[in-house]
């Protein structure tokens, strides 16, 4: 089984992504910039959530409205970067629970490390989403997923600004159930892990901290 990979290609999104990219972006325009486009993404995340009809009355008269139905979402932010996307994402679902899960890469092996995992209780009842600006290597996606998955929410998508043909593969081979919602899927991996031809260490550029 292949995992979905869904790329929003809206004129926004790119146009911000673009701005993203460029060197001469300063962090707060980066910071900023994240934080609109994790909107537009989080808009097509949603695109299914279910809802339910409920009674209410408008000024003029009773109507019966949709509302989201269910326990409420739970966003995922794999620290640091997750942080970014996790900002837009609240913007448009500020009732959503927030899980976080603290991962680093080993600089030699490029394997995730746990660190930190605290999510909301009763996982078992809640839409997931994972937040993470770059799909890389794709290990700490795998492995942010498998530790979700051990609460058992009743889904998981995930949620990244730029991913690469191998990242898609690593995560799919181990989550083919798991669906992925992208900016865009550029060229390759460096031998550094780095996405090319992406936009630097998104941590980095997101926090200033280079
Ligand atoms: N993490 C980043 O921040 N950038 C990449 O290109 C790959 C992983």
């Amino acid at each position: 089984m292949s995992g979905q990979v869904f790329v929003i290609g809206h004129p926004l999104v790119q146009h911000k992504l673009t701005l993203m990219r460029s060197k001469d972006t300063s962090t707060g325009s980066f910071r900023a910039l994240l934080r609109e486009i994790s909107m537009l993404l989080g808009y097509e995340v949603c695109r299914d959530l279910p809802v339910t009809m409920t009674q209410i009355e408008t000024p003029l008269q009773p109507m019966m409205a949709p509302v989201l139905d269910g326990k409420k979402v739970v966003l995922v932010s794999i620290l640091r970067a997750g942080g970014g996307i996790l900002e837009g994402m609240l913007d448009i679902l500020p009732s959503a629970r927030v899980g976080h899960v603290g991962l680093y890469r080993d600089p030699d092996t490029l394997l995730a490390v746990e660190y930190y995992f605290k999510v909301p209780q009763e996982m078992k009842d809640r839409d997931c989403i994972v937040c993470d600006p770059m799909l890389a290597t794709g290990n700490s996606a795998v492995a942010a997923v498998e530790r979700i998955k051990e609460t058992r929410p009743k889904s998981i998508k995930f949620v990244c600004l730029l991913t690469c043909p191998e990242g898609i593969k690593e995560f799919h081979a181990h989550h083919p159930d798991v669906p992925v919602y992208t900016a865009a899927i550029d060229d390759r991996l460096n031998e550094h892990g780095y996405i090319l031809p992406g936009l630097g260490d998104a941590g980095d550029r997101l926090f200033g901290t280079k």
